[in-house]
C-alpha cells in the first residue's frame, strides 16, 4: 500500500445517525446559471441537454436553471419579436451591449426541464417593459420558480437610469427593489427573487423590505472566489484548497439564516471560480476538485442550490460545456452528483475543516449512512512526488468484516485540461464525449473491511467516494 510519509492516516468515526452538524441537501443543489443573451442558443447545443440529463439521472430530479446574468440589464422585451433573442455583436465573443428578446424565449424556458429563474430588467427603469415581460413568463412557464428585477445592481452607478438624479447605494436599491416588487407583484404575484447582489450583504436587504417580503420567494447572492479581472492573477492551489473552500463559504452563514428566518430559500444564484475570463484556472481538474468541495460546504452554510454560471458559448473558461469538448470541471459535477445520489438527504463533514484533507458522510432519508467522500485537496501539479493520504472509517454501520467498494476521481494533475487533451477519469476508465455522453467504463475498487473499520488512500489533488 502507498502510504504518505507527509501526510500520514487519519481516523475518523462516521457517525451512525446524522449528527447536529448536518445539512440538508436539495434535490438540485447543483444547478446551473445561464447567460441571458446566450440562452436561445444554449438550448440549440446538444451537450446543453445530456450534461443536464446526467446530473438529473444521478440526483433523481431535474436541475434548477437561472438565466440572467450581465446581459438581462441590456435586454428589452419586444412582444412581437418572432425571434428569441436579437443583438449584434462586432465578434462572436463578445456579449452584447443591448438586445431584444421575445414570446418565443420563454416558450424556450418552459422546455427545461426542472426550475427555472427568469432575470430581468431593472437597471434600464422601464417597470411597464419589465412588466410585460413578467406576465408573459408567468403565462408561458408552468416550471417558472422566481423572477429576478435586475442583475448585481451593486454595480449599478449614478448613471444607470434606475438611479435618476439619485446616488446609487444599498439603500436605494433596497427601496428600489421594494417599489418594484410590490408594483409587480399585482401582475404576476408573489414571485420574485431578491437581492441578487454580487458583494453586498443580502441580510438588511431582507429587513428593510418590509410587508413587501411577502411577495419574495428566494433571496440570491453571486459568489466568485477569485477575480482575473484587470490583469488580477489567479491561483488554482488555494482555490482547490479544502480549508480555504471551508473560510470561503463561511460567509454564506448568516445571509443564509436571515432569509430562512424570514421563510425565504437562500441560493448562490450565480457563480463559478473566477469572474472575467476564468484566469486559466476555470477549466482545469483543480477546478473540477474545486466544485466538489464547494457545493458540500455551500450546503453545510445554509445554501440550498448553488447556479454555476455559463456564459458566452466559446468565449467561456468556466463553461462545463458549450464549443470544445465536456470540460474538466464538469468531472467534478458529475462526481459531487453521484456522492450525493438521488437518495442523499443529509451531509455532513467529517474533518475539522482546517487541513487539506476533507471527509464527508451522506444519509439517505431514513438516516442511514450510505456513502462517504474523501477529497484530497493537496496540490499536486505534476512536478515531484504525489503524496497520498489514508483515511481510515469505522462506525458508520461499517461491518467488522468483508468488501466495500469505492470509486476515484483523477488526472494526471490539478492543471490538467480535458479541452488540451488531457484523460480526467471517474472509476478508471469513465469519461464524457464531446457531447456530454458518459462513455467508457467506470470501475468500483474493492476496499477490504477490517476489524470494523476500512482503509482508503487518496492521493494529492484526488477524490474517492466509498459505497458503504
Ligand atoms: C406590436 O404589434 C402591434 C400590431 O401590429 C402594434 O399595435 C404594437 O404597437 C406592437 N408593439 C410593439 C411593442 O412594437
Ligand atoms: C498515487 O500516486 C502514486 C505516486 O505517483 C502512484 O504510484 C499511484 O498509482 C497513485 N494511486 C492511484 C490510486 O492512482
Ligand atoms: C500535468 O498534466 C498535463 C496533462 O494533463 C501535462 O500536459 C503536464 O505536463 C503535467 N504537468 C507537469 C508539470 O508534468
Amino acid at each position: 500500500m502507498f502510504l504518505s510519509a507527509s501526510f500520514g492516516v487519519r481516523a475518523i468515526t462516521v457517525p451512525t445517525t446524522p449528527p447536529s452538524n448536518v445539512a440538508n441537501i436539495d434535490k438540485s443543489l447543483v444547478a446551473v446559471s445561464i447567460e441571458f443573451f446566450a440562452f436561445p442558443q444554449y438550448t440549440t447545443l446538444v451537450s446543453t441537454s445530456t450534461c443536464l440529463n446526467n446530473i438529473a439521472n444521478l440526483r433523481g430530479a431535474p436541475v434548477a436553471v437561472r438565466i440572467g446574468g450581465t446581459t438581462q440589464d441590456r435586454a428589452t422585451y419586444d412582444p412581437n419579436l418572432s425571434t428569441a433573442v436579437e443583438y449584434t455583436v462586432a465578434d462572436p465573443a463578445d456579449a452584447p451591449l443591448s438586445l431584444t428578446f421575445g414570446p418565443s424565449f420563454f416558450s424556450l424556458a418552459a422546455d427545461m426541464p426542472g426550475d427555472v429563474i427568469i432575470g430581468l430588467n431593472r437597471e434600464l427603469n422601464d417597470q411597464e417593459n419589465t412588466r410585460a415581460a413578467a406576465v408573459q413568463a408567468k403565462n408561458t412557464m408552468p416550471n417558472l420558480f422566481a423572477i429576478e428585477l435586475g442583475n448585481e445592481p451593486d454595480l449599478y452607478s449614478s448613471s444607470s437610469p434606475i438611479a435618476g438624479s439619485r446616488t446609487w447605494n444599498q439603500n436605494v436599491d433596497e427601496a428600489s427593489e421594494q417599489s418594484w416588487f410590490n408594483a409587480l407583484s399585482n401582475s404576476v404575484g408573489n414571485i420574485f427573487q431578491g437581492a441578487v447582489y454580487l458583494s453586498w450583504d443580502t441580510s438588511p436587504l431582507v429587513s428593510a423590505l418590509g410587508s413587501a417580503i411577502g411577495h419574495v420567494k428566494s433571496i440570491s447572492r453571486h459568489s466568485y472566489p477569485q477575480s482575473a479581472c484587470g490583469g488580477a492573477s489567479t491561483d488554482l492551489r488555494s482555490l482547490m484548497s479544502h480549508s480555504g473552500i471551508v473560510s470561503y463559504t463561511s460567509q454564506y452563514k448568516s445571509g443564509a439564516t436571515a432569509a430562512h428566518n424570514s421563510g425565504l430559500r437562500y441560493f448562490l444564484g450565480e457563480t463559478n471560480s473566477a469572474t472575467c475570463g476564468g484566469g486559466g484556472i476555470s477549466p482545469t481538474f483543480g477546478a473540477a476538485l474545486w466544485i466538489i468541495d464547494y457545493v458540500l460546504q455551500g450546503a453545510l452554510n445554509g445554501v440550498e442550490r448553488l447556479y454555476f454560471h455559463q456564459g458566452t458559448i466559446g468565449n467561456c473558461q468556466y463553461c462545463w460545456w458549450g464549443r470544445f469538448t465536456t470540460g474538466a470541471p464538469f468531472y467534478g459535477v458529475a462526481f459531487v452528483s453521484e456522492f450525493l445520489g438521488a437518495d442523499g438527504a443529509r451531509l455532513a463533514m467529517l474533518d475539522d475543516g482546517k487541513s487539506l484533507v476533507a471527509s464527508y458522510v451522506v444519509y439517505n432519508s431514513a438516516n442511514t449512512p450510505v456513502r462517504l467522500l474523501v477529497y484530497n485537496s493537496n496540490y499536486y501539479d505534476g512536478t515531484g512526488t504525489r503524496s497520498g493520504t489514508s483515511v481510515t472509517f469505522s462506525g458508520g454501520g461499517i461491518p467488522s468484516s468483508g468488501t466495500k467498494t469505492a470509486k476515484r476521481l483523477t488526472a494526471p494533475n490539478a492543471t490538467s485540461r480535458v479541452d488540451m487533451g488531457a484523460r480526467v477519469t471517474i472509476g478508471g476508465g469513465g469519461t464524457f464525449d464531446g457531447s456530454c455522453n458518459a462513455v467508457g467504463t467506470q470501475v468500483r475498487e474493492n476496499v477490504a473491511v477490517n476489524g470494523g473499520s476500512l482503509t482508503v488512500t487518496v492521493n494529492a489533488s484526488e477524490a474517492l467516494i466509498v459505497y458503504l
